[in-house]
């Protein structure tokens, strides 16, 4: 008898033939045929042609309705005319220079008018730059190597912080104290041991893990919304708790906002009025092109000012700030007025109580998570609101859903995450849960 997994699967690769032609061909070249695993599903993933507004074109010509938005970036859609046209008018102008344009300084000023905590930013091309440069700001300043972050988040791709991401449980020690576990093998021997692990949204234990290492510790790194486990959001009296601490025992707050950024007009740290000493950023600033960004107190990043010959942390990188990102950035922040994010919560807000309402008529142990634009769907009864909870997801229930989803015309997260954009409306969140509806009547649920 064939799964439902299977005949999901059998119907999406039916209705993808050009994808898997290309896929066949992408793996000649790169390895699984891929060069981003997070975007990455078996037996092939989609290859897009064209993004507008709220929907995704395939090779095939499939449409379908994205609620991934470029794992959240795309907080206006895709291809929001001001953005297209600001970008259109800079390629005339020049793609990158030797030398800063105009348009970065109008992007550094509206991030450090907007965002409570940021006296000075400076820009990269990645979140994974921001976290990295946050970190070693963090360690020329305290002159301190150690490092507190929670269990079960990402905060990109280096050495230092690619430590108890997805640790199998069998490996990761207690839950009020976890073992520091590195995600795998090429990661520096050293890094594991110079972090310490806390549990999210737990602040008793986070504080006994702070207190006990306090002495080493340069920074506690924190997403104010957990993005891996299911865009969690933080307890207020977590990350306040987070601020008491490291206030008194002199340790920098790094938030990692890449995410989190879009929860507000000032960023998770408006949101929640907790204000940090560093914060990374990374996707929605960037108005869809790469970016990545770091900032905080006068204090820390004057370590960074070259004037004089004075830079204490060199700082390189030669599309930093550069002005294609400049013009994506600028305009997208021009647009993202208060009004729009009133909207984004709203929606987020409307399209979780409306699967809330749809998995208790259909009596399925499943959640969702989230908060203001973003949500994911858990598969478990048990409240998610760290790893260890996060953990107990049905994960063969959530590729039925992620399958089914596609051949519905919905596209999430490969962990079932999603966001809404200015773009959507409540026709579109109204045609979304119908679809969830129909996935688990599918798989057996009336
Ligand atoms: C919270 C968080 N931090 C850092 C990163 C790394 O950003 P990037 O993929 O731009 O390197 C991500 C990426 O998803 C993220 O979600």
């Amino acid at each position: 008898m064939t799964t439902q997994l299977e005949q999901e699967l059998a119907t999406y690769t039916a209705a993808n033939p050009k994808s898997e032609e290309l896929h066949n061909r992408a793996t000649e070249y790169m390895p699984g045929g891929d060069t981003r695993n997070s975007i990455f599903w078996d037996p092939f993933p989609l290859y897009i042609t064209d993004g507008n507004g709220t929907t995704l074109t395939d090779a095939d010509g499939n449409k379908r309705t994205d609620f991934v938005n470029n794992m959240t970036t795309l907080i206006l859609g895709h291809r929001p005319p001001e953005v297209v046209l600001a970008v259109s008018e800079q390629v005339n102008h020049g793609l990158s220079f030797p030398a800063p344009s105009p348009s970065v300084v109008r992007w550094a000023e509206l991030m450090c008018e907007r965002v409570p905590s940021l006296d000075k930013v400076r820009f990269v091309n990645t979140g994974t730059e921001a976290t990295l440069n946050a970190i070693r700001a963090a360690r020329a300043f305290t002159g301190k190597q150690k490092l507190v972050k929670c269990e079960g988040a990402y905060h990109g791709n280096h050495d230092a912080i690619q430590i108890s991401v997805v640790p199998p449980l069998d490996q990761a020690g207690n839950a009020e104290s976890p073992d520091s576990v590195k995600a795998f093998p090429g990661i520096s021997e050293t890094a594991a041991d110079d972090i310490y692990i806390a549990p999210f949204n737990d602040i008793v234990a986070a504080e006994k893990v702070i207190r006990e290492h306090a002495d080493e510790l340069a920074a506690v790194i924190v997403e104010p919304v957990n993005g891996q486990c299911g865009m969690i959001p933080g307890k207020p009296e977590f990350l306040e708790g987070l601020r008491r601490i490291t206030d008194e025992l002199g340790i920098l707050l790094i938030f990692d906002e890449v995410i989190a950024f879009r929860i507000a007009y000032g960023g998770a740290q408006d949101y929640y009025g907790v204000t940090p000493d560093l914060t990374c950023f990374g996707k929605v600033v960037g108005g869809g092109m790469p970016v990545g960004a770091f900032g905080g107190r006068d204090e820390i990043m004057s370590m960074w000012d070259p004037r004089g010959g004075s830079a204490t942390v060199q700082h390189a990188g030669t599309f930093n700030g550069n002005p294609m990102t400049a013009a994506a950035g600028v305009s997208t922040l021009e647009n993202l007025t208060p009004e729009k994010y009133e909207y984004l919560e709203q929606l987020g807000e409307y399209l979780r109580s409306k699967l809330r309402a749809l998995f208790a008529e259909l009596e399925v142990p499943m959640g969702v998570t989230g908060v203001a634009s973003l949500f994911a769907l858990q598969f478990t009864s048990t409240e998610v609101v760290d790893y260890r909870t996060f953990a107990t997801n049905d994960k063969n229930m959530l590729k039925i859903m992620f399958i089914g989803l596609l051949n519905e015309g919905f596209v999430m997260s490969n962990r079932c995450a999603g966001n809404v954009s200015t773009a959507h409306t409540e026709e579109d969140v109204d045609a979304f849960v119908e679809a969830v509806g129909n996935v688990l009547r599918r798989a057996g649920y009336a």
